[in-house]
């Protein structure tokens, strides 16, 4: 108990699935913790703070941190996990569904690091953590363009690492494998099943597993930990 007392964090996606689980996990650990949705809050704490906002239009991110540095003094930690995935073929995928995916998932990303980072360089201080996947490195049929922007969200903790070390600020990425969610209903039970069968941990993530690897990117000590990927389930 009380590892994040005294911290913010900003948690993209906090109403639903591994967005929730980690802001329950943060909570739990004395944060304070700001969820950033389409949707309304779905968590009841007094040090939770719910902002309705769509992570891939540049506006409504804006207002959102605008009434961030109207209530909290800083932002310690963001974790980038909202996303969006619909699974198809490239030949016959809905051209505005690839436009939802890079908007949320690449874009987003992009505009909420940002914001934050502006925010972390005035108290030379911040953690950033990219909710990553493992179809950036396993390719899958079917996810062309999703696991574009999941390499994306790689190259983009890489980078901004380089660009936000001048204010200490760390940019980071973790690539799940898959939990049980609202996102992992979309796709067929087989098709997820066989990848799994082939990870060098044969098994589905749990939200400790998530949520250890957010403690270590998230902490102070991790200082000189920076532009790094950590892969869950032994994917490399
Ligand atoms: N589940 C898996 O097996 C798996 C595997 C690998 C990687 N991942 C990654 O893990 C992360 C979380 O996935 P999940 O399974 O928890 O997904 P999920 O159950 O579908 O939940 C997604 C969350 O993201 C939010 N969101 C989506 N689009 C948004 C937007 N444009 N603006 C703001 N919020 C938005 C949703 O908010 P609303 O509720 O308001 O719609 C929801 O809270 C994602 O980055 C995903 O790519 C998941």
């Amino acid at each position: 108990m009380g590892r994040y007392l005294d911290t913010v964090a900003v948690v993209t996606g906090a109403r639903r699935g591994v967005g929730r689980i980690i802001a329950e996990h943060f909570l739990k650990e004395g944060a304070l913790v700001v969820g950033l949705a389409r949707g309304v809050s779905t968590i009841e704490d007094p040090r939770y703070r719910h902002f309705q906002a769509d992570v891939g239009k540049i506006k409504d991110v804006q207002e959102a941190f605008a009434g961030i540095a109207k209530h909290f003094p800083t932002i310690h930690i963001v974790v980038n996990n909202a996303a969006v995935l619909t699974s198809q073929y490239s030949l016959i995928l809905p051209a505005e569904r690839a436009q939802a995916m890079v908007e949320t998932n690449l874009l987003g990303t992009f505009y909420v690091s940002r914001e934050a980072a502006k925010i972390m360089r005035k108290s030379n201080y911040g953690r950033i953590i990219n909710i990553g996947s493992m179809a950036a490195r396993l390719e899958p049929v079917g996810d062309s363009i999703y696991a574009a922007c999941k390499a994306g969200v790689i190259t983009l903790a890489n980078v901004m690492a380089r660009e936000f070390s001048a204010f200490n600020v760390t940019c980071n990425t973790l690539g799940i494998t898959a939990i049980e969610t609202d996102m992992l209903q979309q796709l067929p039970r087989e098709k997820i099943d066989a990848i799994i069968k082939n990870l060098p941990i044969s098994r589905y993530a749990t939200g400790e597993d998530i949520c250890h690897v957010v403690d270590f990117f998230a902490s102070p000590k991790s200082s000189y930990i920076t532009a790094q990927t950590v892969f869950l389930g032994g994917i490399h």
